[in-house]
């Protein structure tokens, strides 16, 4: 099982940035519990800050699923809803923290109806759980 974990905006600031709501954890450390956790799994790990690339990284994806925090693309970005609407790649909606319990903004996830699921609110355990996900199916 190949897996394709992309990242959006400021997620390479994680172990920086609001460590209150996102932990200390940088993203390699992150991705290195990936790794380890799950050795029959072939990860690919994409970080971008740029809306475009992102959007190109789903569309170049050949794995058989992708893992996406888009960041703070999720709340606005139709682009990224239609980038997943023109694979057929399964994508799995993550978020570390619970947007829900969080500003009204984040509330909504513009790209939610496009993924095969969402997954938020457990930290680093989000794409452990959305591994699994895509494990299952
Ligand atoms: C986030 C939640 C988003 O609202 C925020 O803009 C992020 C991180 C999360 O993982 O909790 O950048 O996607």
């Amino acid at each position: 099982m190949k897996i394709l974990v992309i990242n959006g905006p400021n997620l390479n600031m994680l172990g920086k940035r609001e460590p209150e709501i996102y932990g200390n954890r940088t993203l390699d450390d992150i991705n290195a519990d990936l790794i380890k956790k799950y050795e029959n799994v072939q990860f690919t790990f994409y970080q971008s800050n740029c809306e475009g690339a992102i959007i190109d990284a789903i569309h170049n994806a050949s794995e058989d699923g992708i893992i996406l925090n888009a960041g703070a693309y999720t709340h606005y970005s139709y682009a990224i809803h239609d980038a997943i609407k023109s694979v057929s790649v399964p994508v799995v909606e993550v978020h570390l923290s619970n947007i829900y319990k969080r500003e009204e903004f984040r509330h909504k996830s513009v790209i939610a109806s496009a993924c095969v699921g969402s997954i938020c609110g457990f930290g680093e355990q989000s794409y452990e759980l959305a591994v699994t996900a895509l494990l299952n199916r």
